[in-house]
């Protein structure tokens, strides 16, 4: 076979997988569209691709997350991804960084203006999708936050701890949204405990259709809940044990009651 045909099949067959990628996840009808979070994270959290269900972590080979960026993106914007690489590169053992010719398992990054959202973990497949519109970018906070989803963690009030920390008012979620509030039972928290100044946090409206809080802290203290400034200690504590230590717990607390929700047919995390 030529050199040139060989390039053309390769071409068509990651147009293929990116297509195929890109449909399975724009089947996923996420919110973006709550003014009071400025649309960058809430719903962020993008469905498993259905082959995907069943393996037991989600942990990158070598520690290591590969992305390309879609074409769109600007110098300022990549460098805005970069920064968020450089933190977890020196906090964590996790390396980050572009595709090269011929790799796979990666990271497709587009830049549509629908907010910000990624897939939980990584997903083995050739690409995976994640989302930075142009209000993600204004922060490397906000990006690593889905940086950190990437890399295989959930909202910290997913944590199946939570409810020793805050109440969850199901009552106040928008329809269709309290799957965005489910506890996961399983090992990604590394047991580190819930830290209601987490980036990986919601902020007490998060999902509001009435204006009543969603989440409350049971001790009545709302500091640095959902903030964005920076990546807390915890964040850093539970990617370290996951990929570092390789010493979080596999247990699976299922004596704890799982929460009903009305978007029961995705399955999240
Ligand atoms: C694993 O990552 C290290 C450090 O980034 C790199 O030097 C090495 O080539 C990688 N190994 C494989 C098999 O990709
Ligand atoms: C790495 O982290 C240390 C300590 O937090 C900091 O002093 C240093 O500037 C950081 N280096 C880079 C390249 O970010
Ligand atoms: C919101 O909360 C207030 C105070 O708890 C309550 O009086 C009000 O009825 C709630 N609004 C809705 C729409 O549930
Ligand atoms: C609220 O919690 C933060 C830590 O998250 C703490 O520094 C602060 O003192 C607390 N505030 C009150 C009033 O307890
Ligand atoms: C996790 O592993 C690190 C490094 O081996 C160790 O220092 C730490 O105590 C371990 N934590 C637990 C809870 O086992
Ligand atoms: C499981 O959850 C229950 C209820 O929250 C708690 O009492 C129990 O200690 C947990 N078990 C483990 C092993 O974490
Ligand atoms: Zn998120």
């Amino acid at each position: 076979m030529s050199k040139t045909l060989l390039r053309n099949i390769l071409t068509i067959a990651i147009f293929l997988a990116i297509s195929w990628a890109v449909m399975s996840i724009e089947q996923n009808d996420y919110d973006d569209h709550n003014p009071e979070m400025a649309g960058y994270f809430e719903g962020d959290i993008m469905p498993d691709f259905p082959t995907r269900n069943g393996f037991p972590n989600r942990k990158w080979p070598n520690n290591t997350i590969k992305y390309v960026f879609s074409s769109s993106f600007t110098e300022a914007q990549k460098e805005t991804v970069r920064q968020c690489c450089r933190e977890l590169e020196n906090k964590t053992c996790v390396r980050c960084r572009e595709t090269i010719f011929l790799d796979y398992e990666y990271v497709y990054i587009k830049n549509d203006p629908v907010g910000c959202s990624s897939q939980v973990g990584c997903q083995y497949t050739w690409v995976q999708i994640m989302n930075l519109g142009p209000n993600c970018l204004k922060n490397h906070v906000i990006v690593c936050h889905e940086f950190i989803h990437a890399l295989g963690f959930s909202h910290a009030h997913n944590s199946y701890d939570r409810d020793d920390h805050v109440r969850i008012n199901f009552e106040n979620i928008k329809e269709g949204n309290g799957y965005n509030f489910e506890k996961k039972e399983d090992s990604l928290d590394c047991l580190v405990p819930y830290d209601r100044e987490s980036a990986m946090g919601y902020g007490p409206y998060v999902f509001s259709k009435n204006g009543n809080e969603t989440i409350t802290p049971l001790d009545g203290n709302y500091t640095g809940m959902g903030q964005r400034n920076r990546i807390a200690d915890s964040d850093i504590e539970k990617i370290n044990r996951m990929y570092c230590f390789n010493n979080c717990t596999a247990t699976t607390n299922t004596t704890t009651s799982t929460t009903t929700t009305t978007a029961a047919t995705t399955t999240i995390l």
